[in-house]
C-alpha cells in the first residue's frame, strides 16, 4: 500500500492546527510539507518553522520537505533544528546537487531530488547512488491545485522502469494532481509514497477523516 503523504500546502493558514490535529487522529503519520522561497517558484509558501510546529503536534510522523527554493544547502541546518525526516530540493536549484544530498544525509535525513515535468529521468543517472529518495513532479512547481499533466504516467513509467534496471533501490514520491485513478495505475507501478492533496484529501465532502479511510480502503490489497 503506498504511503498517504498530505500536502499540507492545502491548508488554510486559520484553520492549520486542528486540521493537522484530524490529520493524525485519522492515522495519518506522514506529512508533505511544501516550502517555497518566491524565487525558485514564484509563490510563498509554509516557512521552515512549520516543520518544527508538525513534529511538536505529531511527533512519531514523517516530516517530508518539499524545497522549491534557490540555494537548498543554507536551509539545511534549519531544517535539522526543526526535526525533518526527509529533505529534497530541486535538481535545477543548486550548482551542487552530489553536494547538497550529501549534506541532508550528514544531518541524518533522507535525500531526495525533485524532477520537473520537463526534466528527463535520465537527469537522475550521475545522482543515483545519493539519493534515497525522487520527487515526481506531475505539475509545475509552486501551486497546489493544480491538474495532473498529461504524459505524466508514461513519464512516471520510465521512471520506475530506470530504477529496476540501475538497482538503485530509491524511494519514489508522486507529487501534484493526485487523483484515486491516478493514484491506483502509480501504485501498480510501485510508487511508493502519494502526495494527496485537494483532489483526494482535502475539500472533500466526508471530511479529512472519511477521506483518509477512503484511501486507506482503496489501497489495501496494493
Ligand atoms: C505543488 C506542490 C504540491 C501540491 C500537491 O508545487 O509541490 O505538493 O501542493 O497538492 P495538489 O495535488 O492538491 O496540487
Ligand atoms: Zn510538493
Amino acid at each position: 500500500m503506498p504511503i498517504n503523504a498530505p500536502s499540507l500546502a492545502n491548508l488554510s493558514l486559520v484553520e492549520f492546527g486542528w486540521r493537522l490535529t484530524e490529520l493524525k487522529e485519522s492515522g495519518v503519520d506522514f506529512f508533505h510539507i511544501d516550502l517555497m522561497d518566491g524565487h525558485y517558484v514564484p509563490n510563498l509558501c509554509l516557512p521552515p518553522r512549520t516543520v518544527g510546529d508538525v513534529k511538536a503536534l505529531c511527533p512519531e510522523a514523517i516530516a517530508e520537505v518539499h524545497l522549491m527554493v534557490d540555494d537548498p544547502l543554507s536551509y539545511l541546518d534549519e531544517l535539522q533544528q526543526y526535526g525533518a525526516d526527509w529533505v529534497s530540493f530541486h535538481l535545477d536549484s543548486t550548482r551542487f546537487v552530489r553536494r547538497t544530498l550529501s549534506a541532508i544525509r550528514e544531518r541524518g535525513m533522507k535525500a531526495g531530488v525533485v524532477l520537473n515535468p520537463s526534466q528527463p529521468v535520465e537527469a537522475l543517472l550521475p545522482v543515483l547512488p545519493w539519493l534515497d529518495y525522487v520527487v515526481f513532479m506531475s505539475v509545475e512547481p509552486g501551486f497546489a491545485g493544480q491538474k495532473f499533466l498529461p504524459g505524466s504516467m508514461e513519464r512516471l513509467a520510465s521512471l520506475c522502469a530506470l530504477r529496476s534496471s540501475s538497482g538503485n533501490d530509491f524511494k519514489i514520491v508522486l507529487d501534484g494532481g493526485v487523483t484515486y485513478e491516478i493514484g491506483k495505475q502509480a501504485a501498480e507501478l510501485g510508487v511508493d509514497v502519494l502526495v494527496t492533496g485537494i483532489y483526494m484529501i482535502f475539500a472533500q465532502p466526508d471530511g479529512i477523516s472519511g477521506a483518509v479511510k477512503r484511501f486507506n480502503s482503496c489501497f489495501h490489497n496494493q
